[in-house]
């Protein structure tokens, strides 16, 4: 690949989906643009990239994003945050709020669904009477196929091995013929409301969430487009929310409107305005 097509992919990915490409990710630019182009009917790359100048084919462009917005995502991908929407996170979040009151729950980069079928299965396993009264899940995601593969709710024999317990298996999924994997039941499908955006525009769509998870995304942006994502999102919060990061991410040097919550082992923040950041404490 000719420098210029590594520059030219490098601002084009930065623009569209706020991705930063490191000094020397060729390979990785290769590795998943060569059988797009090939798909696509290219020769390669650079007439890759020359239809991608013109402007003329959207669909390309879309297309170009979603290969390189990597979509790895398991059921309770990161078993801790999990334990903790359950021990802390929902505990104190009921607390606070009426009865009537619903409490909105924000999947902000939610791939293939693993991500808010995981969270909503935790609430109905769990606080079965929020379950069916009030609780309100969105779940978003820059790529619109992953979100059709996601509303579908089918999953393959070797996805739902992937952190998903058999007993949950068994009770929250209908096993389809022929081997055809595995359809989550539809109150999950059904009470899920599935959006297509990014996270780099105006997030004034998600509403006011009580509960934001946003993890393994922002690992994969540049500094400042991480800081400014923060910054929306501390704007859309609840003051008294929660916002839930990937276990190798941080806020840390990147936004001051949050703070790590202290008795909670996974990246588990809430707004700084909140005096204490323990809810022991
Ligand atoms: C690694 S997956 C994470 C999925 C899930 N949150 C998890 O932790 O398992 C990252 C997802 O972020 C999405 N994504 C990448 N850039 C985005 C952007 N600018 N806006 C919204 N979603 C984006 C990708 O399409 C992909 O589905």
């Amino acid at each position: 690949m000719r420098p210029s097509e590594y520059d030219f992919l490098s601002v084009f990915l930065l623009r569209s989906s706020g991705l930063t490409l490191g000094a020397d990710e060729e390979y990785l630019l290769e590795s998943r643009l060569v059988p797009l182009a090939q798909s696509w009917g290219f020769l390669g790359i650079p007439e890759l990239v020359e239809t991608l100048k013109k402007g003329t084919e959207p669909r390309l462009a879309t297309a170009v994003t979603a290969a390189m917005t990597a979509e790895e995502t398991s059921f309770y991908r990161d078993r801790q945050s999990f334990e903790e929407l359950k021990t802390v996170i929902l505990p104190a979040l009921l607390q606070r709020r009426r009865a009537w009151q619903p409490l909105r729950i924000w999947s902000a980069a939610c791939s293939t669904g693993q991500e808010p079928y995981s969270i909503a299965m935790t609430i109905a396993d769990h606080f079965p009477a929020l379950w069916t009264r009030a609780v309100e899940i969105l779940a978003s995601d820059i790529d619109s196929e992953v979100l059709t593969r996601a509303e579908r709710g089918i999953y393959s024999q070797f996805e739902v091995q992937r952190g998903l317990p058999i007993q949950l298996l068994l009770r929250h999924f209908d096993q389809l013929p022929d081997q055809a994997g595995w359809r989550i039941k539809p109150p999950f499908r059904e009470n899920i409301t599935w959006m297509r955006l990014n996270l780099r525009e105006n997030l004034a769509r998600v509403g006011k969430p009580d509960l934001i998870f946003c993890r393994n995304v922002l690992i994969d942006f540049e500094p400042s487009t991480r800081q400014a994502v923060l910054g929306r999102m501390a704007q859309r919060l609840a003051p008294d929310g929660f916002l839930v990061l990937g276990a190798a991410e941080s806020v840390f040097g990147a936004c001051d409107a949050f703070q790590r919550l202290r008795d909670c082992k996974s990246a588990v923040f809430r707004p700084t305005a909140i005096k204490s950041v323990s809810l022991t404490a």
